[in-house]
């Protein structure tokens, strides 16, 4: 179980803390289930770039970045070394704090 800090850059919005937060789920699945807004235009599989996130803390506890979530990632606007695609991030088996950010999301039309 985890514990899941979740910032927005969007103003306005305040941060959102999610105890006990189980694994196998993906990040985007977490953040849907809480009623938080995180667009996934291509249906979560990876082939778009709406579901961006900055991992800032517990990378260790996510499935590792495959190459084809890198190359959506290039595409994501402003992707900085934490960034990931939350639909890619599973969480695996564990115990532990993640801290995530999530990007301004007015600019995206769709789901
Ligand atoms: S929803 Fe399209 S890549 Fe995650």
């Amino acid at each position: 179980m985890y514990s899941l800090k979740i910032n927005f850059e969007q103003k306005g919005l305040e941060t959102v803390t999610l105890e006990n937060v189980a694994a196998d789920q993906s990040l985007l699945e977490v953040l849907l289930d809480a009623g938080i807004e995180l667009h996934h235009n291509c249906g979560a599989v990876c082939a778009c770039s709406t579901c961006h996130l900055y991992v800032k803390k517990g990378m260790e506890h996510i499935a590792e970045l495959s190459d084809k979530e890198e190359d959506f990632i290039d595409r994501a606007v402003s992707p900085r070394i934490e960034s990931r695609l939350g639909c890619q991030c599973e969480l695996k088996a564990g115990t532990g704090e993640i801290e995530v950010t999530v990007p301004d999301q007015t600019q995206f039309l769709g789901e």
